[in-house]
């Protein structure tokens, strides 16, 4: 499909970029779960033209293997096409676009969901990153529009077609929902009538059930999922097997405990320890909340909850994760 026609399955499924959640370590856990593709976190190519170290270091691919997506974000033609080179030179596969992001730091420069508002120019910055991609497949990502009075999607992604985009993502939200209510699944569907590329369904997608209700409305090729992969990297995966019919057992309370512990490892080693640390506590708490969920118990004391939450050290998690671990085991016993 796309760029992605060595893809397994035929209806595929995309962990979402998310800054400063689907960092590096994160995306090493979701490719050994399974998943045969991820996308950096947003990279600025402006940061990028600055020399910005933080920046070079989204660039990076940690994945053992896999494709490796690059997104790139901003306003100017210049760095755009530079990030594009970069992207080349860190072994993008494939880059990305973004078109979606609604954060006014984001928007008010212009870049990001802001570019729904000036077609000519969003077309413009596409030509550029085609250039600095020099061959390498280019991809976008976008909501439905700025807001419901003015939903373009179908317009930005014809226009990207015609430029050589080869596959768009859309956000079933307009920049001015941000992420209030529900996204629209169905309206994706215009979109994909519009154009002959695949369209990817994003938006609220978080269990086998949503997944499917967000195809059969959008007709899209595929979903894309974010939040609901916070602290469960084997969620992506999961979903993409049991989409296309294939068996995927869960993976155990162990073996997930074991990856949060290789993710915090790895994460502490990418930022140091008290950052690595705290980037990885939203994935924890996540990960808690779904243990307690799953097991319809209040049996993750809230001490035991706060002391993996608080833990500064790696080992000082492992630990707490494992007493977690026994407290269930003895309900299950
Ligand atoms: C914390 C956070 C960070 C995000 N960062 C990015 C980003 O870097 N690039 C991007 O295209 N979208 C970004 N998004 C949007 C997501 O990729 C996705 O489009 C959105 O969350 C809707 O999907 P979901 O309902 O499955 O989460 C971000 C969303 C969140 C919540």
């Amino acid at each position: 499909m796309g760029p992605y026609a060595f893809l397994q399955d035929e209806t595929p499924v995309f962990l979402a970029p998310m800054s400063g959640v689907t960092d590096a370590p994160f995306r090493k856990q979701v490719m050994k779960y399974g998943a045969e593709v991820t996308i950096t976190e947003m990279v600025a190519g402006e940061e990028l033209l600055n020399g910005s170290k933080s920046a070079s270091t989204r660039l990076v691919n940690e994945s053992l293997s896999g494709a490796h997506v690059v997104q790139l974000v901003g306003r100017e033609e210049r760095a755009l096409k530079y990030g594009a080179e970069r992207a080349r030179d860190a072994g993008a596969h494939v880059i990305d676009i973004n078109m979606g992001c609604p954060s006014r730091r984001v928007t008010g420069g212009l870049s990001g969901s802001a570019l729904m508002r000036d077609l000519d120019k969003a077309e413009r910055l596409i030509h550029a990153v085609l250039k600095g991609a020099e061959g390498i497949p280019v991809t976008l990502k976008m909501r439905l529009g700025w807001d419901w009075d003015s939903i373009n999607a179908s317009e930005l992604a014809l226009r990207a077609e015609n430029s050589g985009i080869r596959l768009v993502t859309v956000h079933g939200r307009t920049r001015q929902d941000f992420y209030e209510g529900k996204a629209n699944w169905a309206a994706i569907a215009d979109v994909v009538d519009a154009v002959s590329i695949p369209v990817i369904a994003n938006g609220d997608i978080e269990d086998l059930r949503s997944a499917e209700l967000a195809l059969d409305q959008s007709k899209a090729a595929g979903v894309m999922v974010g939040r609901a992969a916070t602290g469960k990297a084997w969620l992506v995966p999961w979903l993409q097997a049991r989409l296309n019919g294939r068996e995927y057992a869960l993976p155990s309370m162990k073996r997930q405990i074991e990856s949060l512990i290789e993710q915090a490892e790895d994460s502490v080693s990418l930022y140091g320890e008290r950052t690595g640390m705290r980037v990885v506590r939203k994935h924890l708490s996540e990960a808690v909340s779904h243990w307690a969920g799953s097991c319809n118990s209040q049996l993750i004391s809230q001490d035991l909850r706060q002391a993996l939450l608080r833990s500064e050290s790696v080992s000082a998690l492992s630990n707490a994760l494992f007493r977690i671990e026994d407290s269930l085991m003895e309900v299950a016993a």
